[in-house]
């Protein structure tokens, strides 16, 4: 088994940063700068390539088993990295009442790039960390020697991964803040982990709950021996939950995308952006703080 070659995908790393002008931000002395992790790669898009690259490099011509659902960003990543890598790639989809419907246009490209998708219902979803489930599910798609990543792809060489982001942005000493959107948190712990100790990273949860604290902090546990970095979240820019998005955020992002020729993912990109101009009409950064928003998607398709 040899380790597949990730360089020959020429990866657009360090991610360029770019300043927009918005004056909703502006008139309150703070500065926006774009960091373009969505530029790195078409298929590996984001934070995808920055958590996918080193589970890839371990799965070493293994099969990768990974999970999501039916829309997952993480998934569809997955089958492109099979599909450019020449690996085997099986998604284990929760919902095993889609196994009979027409495949969504983002199962479908799963599909079409390779990858196997096996569905299970919700009960067996959520038990799929259990090592008995965990054991059938892979002896099921008879890949029980398969490298396995969680949901949102966010295991300790994930979070190690995105450690690189922060890396590049320690680089630019003008930034005192990194903003981003999270789902698991993964991102955001390796992010941490990397910039300089006059830093700070928020974070954005797009889910409702107020439990991604202590995950995070778990997570920079795993991967680091420790809570590293200096991190906050603010919990109200979910806007409903997971994958809601109520008109005012559609067209909050709409205009974004008019003033500023971005396209805006919805689920994440576009929450964080939203909360980034409340929170300066708030006064939460003082006059003349720079602010990078991690871009860490691109809509589909
Ligand atoms: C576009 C986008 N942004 C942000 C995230 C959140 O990343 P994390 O789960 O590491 O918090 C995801 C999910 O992986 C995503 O697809």
């Amino acid at each position: 088994m040899t380790s597949p070659d990730l360089a020959a995908l020429r990866p657009r790393l360090p991610s360029p940063v770019e300043e927009i002008a918005d004056g909703r931000l502006g008139r309150h002395g703070v500065r926006l700068l774009l960091k373009r992790d969505d530029l790195i790669h078409p298929d590996l898009i984001g934070n995808k390539w920055r958590k996918l690259a080193p589970n890839l490099a371990a799965a070493a011509g293994r099969t990768v088993v990974t999970f999501g659902g039916a829309y997952s960003n993480h998934l569809r990543a997955t089958a492109a990295a099979g599909r450019l890598l020449g690996l085997r790639t099986v998604g284990v989809v929760r919902g095993q009442e889609l196994s009979d419907r027409p495949l969504n246009p983002s199962l479908a490209r799963c599909a079409a790039d390779g990858m196997r998708l096996h569905f299970v219902d919700r009960s067996m979803y959520r038990r799929k960390s259990e090592p008995e489930t965990l054991a059938g599910i892979l002896r099921e798609v008879d890949a029980e020697d398969a490298h396995v990543v969680p949901e949102g792809g966010s295991n300790s060489l994930a979070v190690r991964g995105c450690r690189a982001l922060g890396e590049e942005l320690r680089a630019r000493a003008d930034v005192d803040v990194v903003a981003l959107a999270c789902g698991t948190g993964g991102t955001l712990a390796g992010l941490a982990a990397g910039l300089a100790p006059d830093q700070r990273v928020l974070g954005t949860p797009v889910l409702k709950g107020g439990f991604l604290s202590a995950e995070i902090t778990a997570l920079q546990k795993q991967a680091f021996g420790g809570r590293r970095g200096d991190w906050s979240l603010d919990d109200r820019f979910h806007f409903g939950g997971y994958a809601r998005v109520p008109t005012e955020l559609d067209a909050f992002a709409e205009d974004f995308e008019d003033r500023h020729g971005l396209a805006v993912e919805r689920l994440y990109v576009a929450k964080l952006l939203y909360g980034l101009v409340v929170l300066a009409a708030e006064g939460a950064f003082p006059r003349g703080t720079t602010v990078a928003a991690v871009v860490t998607g691109r809509p589909f398709p």
